[in-house]
């Protein structure tokens, strides 16, 4: 291990928040010494690539999409879950770049989202408690004591399901699957009932087109075969992170080799906090979730200790204030990042903020507070003249019935019908394209207003 990483213990001893109870700490420092010697599931080269892209969300220039399960879990790691989940975010990818003539930077929250933050150490049902479910990287669902006893030898699944994941997504992203020109067969499984499965089948016909017209031209078909596509999740539990974390030979720096980016949550990110101090020595781009309660002095001191170079794509910020505190605590937020004179991609998590319950004891989000959220990050954003760089959701690509709302209009009544997250409440499928087209609407309105497009040639203004 490099000099430049502090040791687990080291860690340990900044009091590191929310970290499991292990009862045998000889069965985790097995663990730890079987991760250390397994391969990397990323490379170095590949974070730097990332870490350039982010730049560009950074510097306006592109979008960035990033989602995925809230809490990926073990037994849904199966070709046909990996591949809707893909294929969603494929899906609403093709419609912001199309429709707001952008390249939209595509970023799993896959391939390594086990493990979960709580607000409460114990869970109490019937008046029995035991430890809260803590993600499958810790723990197991079911409610009993043997289930919810944490137990490190999960982190070695964690790595083996992430391992198997990644190698799908790279297959399918680079093997033909992504293809534009196969764009309508992502969607073939689907029945086609609602007005936003008419506004994607117009579209893709639109882009069939402009695809014919291209290879007609003489354009290089092969640029429309593959996609890029990044792997993140939050770097929570420090055995893991720490385990799989390596010296880069090249550079002699150290680098997370789980994903492509980790990012810290709101419920880690204390300055001096053991997190903040592991990811501070990385040279993978980050991300760190700030909630509604930040002040722009704490955010500021955050960029500091995370960027100390200012470097262009190290940093992106996650805003998750909730629909309701979106339009007063963002701004003084923004304002004292710019003022630290970095750039920094600015990312809309519409979801975390957004969360209850209904009376039937269902965790829920409703779909119009999420849109609400998104447009007050836009809001703001066109405002202060900053660049709104992207969102982050929770989605599945799925029927699931989890979030209330959307072109479905499902209601409280509905949640039952399937809902099958193993923490919060996802987008659907048609959830989450009804998303992307109001983010791209948002953004073609934002480019034409700042001058960057022309606006869309509209028949009836000649008339
Ligand atoms: C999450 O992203 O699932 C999460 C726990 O978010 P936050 O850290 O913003 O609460
Ligand atoms: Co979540």
């Amino acid at each position: 291990m490099s000099e430049l990483i502090p040791s687990l213990a080291e860690l340990h001893a900044l009091g590191a928040a929310q970290q499991p109870t292990y009862p045998d700490p000889a069965a985790v420092e097995s663990v730890v010494g079987k991760l250390r010697r397994r391969p990397p599931l990323v490379f170095a080269g590949e974070c730097d690539d990332l870490r350039g892209r982010v730049a560009e969300v950074a510097a306006g220039r592109s979008f960035l999409l990033q989602g995925g399960d809230c809490a990926e879990t073990f037994e849904t790691v199966t070709a046909a879950n990996i591949r809707n989940k893909l294929r969603v975010l494929l899906s609403m990818a093709v419609v912001l770049t199309y429709a707001a003539q952008l390249p939209v930077l595509k970023v799993g929250r896959i391939a390594g989202q086990y493990a979960k933050p709580r607000s409460r150490d114990a869970e109490i049902r019937n008046g029995v408690s035991l430890p809260a479910y803590r993600g499958d990287a810790v723990n197991a669902l079911g409610f009993t004591q043997a289930e919810r006893i944490p137990d490190p030898r999960r982190l070695l699944e964690v790595y083996n399901h992430s391992a198997a994941t990644l190698n799908l997504l790279r297959a399918f992203v680079t093997g033909g699957y992504a293809d534009l020109r196969a764009m309508h067969t992502w969607n073939a499984d689907f029945v086609h009932n609602s007005n936003v499965e008419s506004r994607y089948e117009e579209l893709s016909d639109e882009i069939g087109r402009a695809l014919a017209f291209m290879v007609a031209c003489g354009v290089d078909n092969e640029a429309f075969r593959t996609v890029d596509f990044y792997s993140s999740h939050e770097a929570l539990l420090l055995e893991y992170e720490h385990s799989l974390t390596r010296t880069d030979s090249r550079t002699q720096t150290p680098y997370n080799t789980s994903a492509h980016l980790v990012w810290i949550g709101e419920r880690t990110r204390q300055l001096d906090g053991a997190h903040v101090e592991y990811l501070r020595h990385l040279r993978n781009p980050i991300g760190i979730k700030l909630g509604p309660n930040v002040t722009g002095d704490e955010a500021a001191a955050l960029m500091d200790k995370l960027d100390p170079d200012h470097e262009p794509g190290r940093l992106t910020v996650i805003t998750r204030m909730g629909a309701d505190r979106i339009r007063d605590a963002l701004p003084p937020v923004i304002e004292a990042v710019e003022q630290t004179g970095r750039k920094v991609a600015w990312v809309c998590d519409p979801m975390h903020g957004n969360t209850f319950e209904t009376a039937t004891g269902y965790k829920t989000r409703a779909f119009s507070q999420v849109a609400d959220e998104v447009n007050g990050f836009f809001d703001v954003h066109e405002e202060l003249g900053s660049w709104p760089g992207g969102v982050h959701v929770e989605l599945t690509g799925d029927d699931v019935t989890e979030c209330v709302g959307g072109v479905d209009e499902l209601d409280e009544a509905d949640l039952a019908n399937r809902y099958e997250t193993a923490c919060d409440p996802r987008l659907n499928r048609n959830q989450s394209l009804e998303l992307a087209f109001l983010v791209a609407d948002r953004l073609t309105s934002g480019r034409i207003r700042r001058g960057a497009v022309e606006p869309e040639f509209h028949l009836e203004d000649f008339r």
